[in-house]
């Protein structure tokens, strides 16, 4: 049986045939691997360098491994956040010409965290809610997809900074499936498991005494299960209006945009006897602040981060003056003379306000903070000392002060790829102020 490399771009196979796949992955030279931390798992998972990339490597049987491609394929075509699919490598042989297991590699999310890591310092429970709206997030755009996870759990997802929130991510599609729909069943079924699931990992962090003395784990299984049925409700319940009031159908339009979700379709019906209207959106895609900023500006952040930052640039396009009121939305501006289009006032806002303030900043004290959630965070330290202030103290001097008194204590700078010591680097989580 001969080594094969399946990828889906030409490119991979070229670089991943750097790796000693005749090792089985436990014992693989310490250069080819990247000690950055992991979450708990069956199989053995390995981070290594390909290239200019950073891979997750998973050793597990052949059909799995093919099948977890597939699926992370699938979700990945749904715009689904999860881990993309790199390739699958089968056929390995050691030295001497024994297999030995397949392979799943899956690009390194950047920027991520294992929930265990996350908890190394006692998480306030603040920001556990947080973590818990992330996952709730996560469970109903995968159930809106047609995905049942069959096994939703923390170390099966992977967290990103979100603007002072977090973005969930799917590690591990193994156990999952896709259906044209989910049915209630299902949904339900796939719910509880995630309850039991997460009560059980905070039951392990309770023992362990890296959980904060008041969040009781059983009712934080349940808090997941009640946010993931009111977003559900919100995205999906058929609204009864009375007739003629239609602006009521854009109020709700709007509230889902606003919960970062697009209606793809929706069906509205008149009662027969003409009194009242119904109206049930088919709310497909979230992401919605996220492909307008990519839409205006190229830059592709998490949702909270181009919430925060398209407001920052409607603010910002208010003290243009080639500016039309409400030219941020599409078309709005369409044929009026003297106001820019909205997309060259975002460029520019890139180019003259967003840049320069990331730009501002030390690479070496960014750590791995993606630029979108540093400027975030610029944000909220000029709010904070404006509000201390009583006025206005702008985002040059905001940067300055969070350059010279917040970056260095907040974040030790995290170390780059290969240099870190261990596999269990404490990575710091930003407390909210
Ligand atoms: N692409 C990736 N980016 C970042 N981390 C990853 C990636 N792939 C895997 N990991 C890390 O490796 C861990 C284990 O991966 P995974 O859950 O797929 O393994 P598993 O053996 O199938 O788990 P289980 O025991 O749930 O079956 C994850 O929790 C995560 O921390
Ligand atoms: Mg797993």
């Amino acid at each position: 049986m001969a080594l094969q490399i399946s990828a889906t771009n030409p490119e991979h196979p070229a670089l991943l045939l750097e790796l000693p796949w005749n090792l089985p992955l436990a014992e693989w030279p310490e250069h080819h691997l990247v000690p950055l931390p992991r979450g708990i798992s069956r199989h053995v998972v390995r981070y290594a360098r390909a290239g200019d990339e950073v891979v997750a490597v998973k050793e597990l049987a052949e059909r799995p491994a093919v099948r977890e491609y597939g699926l992370l394929l699938g979700l990945d075509r749904l715009g689904i956040p999860a881990v993309d699919p790199l390739a699958v490598v089968t056929g390995r042989t050691d030295a001497a010409g024994e297999p030995l297991e397949s392979v799943l590699i899956t690009r390194h999310l950047g920027g991520s965290l294992p929930y265990r890591s996350m908890f190394e310092t006692t998480m306030r429970p603040a920001t556990m809610h947080r973590l818990m709206d992330a996952l709730a997030v996560l469970l109903v755009r995968l159930h809106l997809a047609g995905f049942a996870w069959g096994d939703c759990s923390l170390s099966n997802t992977l967290f990103r900074r979100d603007a002072g929130a977090y973005a969930a991510y799917l590690v591990d599609a193994e156990t999952g499936e896709l259906h044209p729909r989910l049915s209630t069943g299902q949904r339900e079924y796939d719910l509880d498991l995630a309850r039991v699931n997460i009560s059980g990992e905070l039951l392990d962090l309770e023992a362990a005494g890296a959980l904060h003395p008041s969040v009781d784990p059983i009712e934080f299984g349940q808090e997941i299960c009640a946010r993931y049925r009111g977003l559900w409700e919100e995205l999906t319940r058929t609204s009864v209006y009375p007739a003629g009031k239609y602006h009521y159908i854009d109020r709700r339009i709007r509230r889902l945009n606003d919960l970062g979700f697009d209606v793809a379709e929706m069906q509205i019906a008149s009662s027969s006897n003409g009194d009242t209207v119904t109206f049930v959106p088919k709310v497909v895609d979230a992401g919605h602040h996220q492909r307008q900023l990519l839409r205006l500006t190229g830059l592709d952040t998490e949702e909270n981060q181009a919430r925060r930052l398209l407001n920052d640039l409607e603010s910002w396009m208010a003290t243009q003056d080639d500016y039309a009121a409400g030219s941020a939305a599409p078309g709005r501006d369409a044929g009026r003379p003297h106001t820019a289009r909205p997309e060259v006032l975002a460029h520019r806002w890139v180019r003259d306000v967003f840049r320069p303030a990331v730009r501002a900043v030390p690479q070496d004290l960014r750590g791995s903070m993606e630029p979108a959630e540093l400027y975030h965070e610029l944000l909220e330290h000029r709010w904070f000392l404006s509000e201390r202030a009583q006025h206005d103290i702008g985002l040059d001097a905001a940067v300055k002060d969070y350059v010279t008194n917040i970056l260095p204590r907040a974040r030790a700078p995290i170390p780059a790829p290969g240099e870190a010591p261990e596999a269990t680097d404490r990575y710091p989580v930003p407390e909210q102020r």
